[in-house]
């Protein structure tokens, strides 16, 4: 097993009250959000990692005060406006899971052109879980097999998916102090490490998500096999081990 994640998910909670403690609006916690995203993109491709999941907007998200609503998708227009060009540059591509229906033209528009115009990048791939819900992408993937009269198998529906494109989570991590999937990846997360850390989210730094990645790489995966069956799947196949034992003896 690789001690980097291949894919990292995060919730990334804590906006409200950072922005709280400083007295300052809950839309201003946002905004730190989205610098600390920001950083995190720039650590991830540092660390290797090749996928980063975020959660920015939850289909629940709807239920909070209009105004931070629209505070929310003002940010992402102009999130996307002002950072995509880096992203593109740092070669990330960027693709937005969740229910378009609902949002207004020119968010609809921002998250197309932003897909569109990254879509050729390799170092990272960036999903913004936005209007996202785990029921929800389970519903509209089994919704969309039935419309095409697909028999619903476990690998149509992975198929079917919002994130269909990249493999599943290895590491999800949730900042903020709750220890909660609150409807993110609910499908995805089925075999990935989880990490809670008590950082806010706007505080989560290069040695926050370090200490994520070396308890992941502490962590047995075992995928429903008993730990001697990964040992044994992990040991150096019996001619090498023989070979290694050979030339041990002879110095
Ligand atoms: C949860 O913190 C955070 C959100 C609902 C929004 C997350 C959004 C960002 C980090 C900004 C990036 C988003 C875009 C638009 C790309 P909370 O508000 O629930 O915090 P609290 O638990 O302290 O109240």
């Amino acid at each position: 097993m690789s001690a980097v994640p291949h894919h990292v998910a995060i919730v990334m909670d804590g906006n409200g009250r950072w922005a709280s403690r400083r007295f300052l609006p809950r839309i201003a916690g946002h905004r730190q959000g989205v610098e600390s995203l920001r950083r995190c993109v720039r650590l991830c491709v540092e660390r290797g990692i090749a996928v980063l999941t975020v959660f920015a907007f939850s289909s629940e998200n709807w239920n909070r005060p209009a105004e931070e609503v629209s505070g929310l998708m003002e940010l992402l227009a102009k999130a996307l406006a002002r950072e995509v060009p880096q992203l593109h540059a740092d070669g990330v591509r960027l693709h937005f899971a969740g229910e378009r229906r609902g949002l207004s033209d020119k968010v609809r528009r921002g998250l197309d052109e932003a897909e569109r115009a990254t879509a050729g990048n390799q170092r990272l791939v960036l999903n913004v879980c936005f209007n996202y819900g785990g029921r929800w992408d389970i519903a509209q993937a089994a919704q969309a097999l039935a419309e095409r009269g697909e028999p619903i198998t476990e690998e149509a529906l992975n198929r079917a998916m919002a994130l269909a494109h990249v493999p599943d989570p290895d590491l999800l991590i949730r900042t903020g102090g709750e220890q909660r999937i609150s409807n993110f990846l609910l499908w995805q997360a089925a075999y990935s490490e989880l990490f809670f850390s008590d950082r806010l989210w706007p505080d989560f730094d290069a040695a926050a998500l370090d200490e994520a990645l070396a308890c992941f790489a502490r962590r047995e995966r075992r995928f429903g096999q008993t730990s001697a069956q990964v040992a044994a799947a992990l040991a150096p196949p019996p001619a090498r081990a023989a070979t290694a034992a050979a030339l041990a003896s002879q110095v």
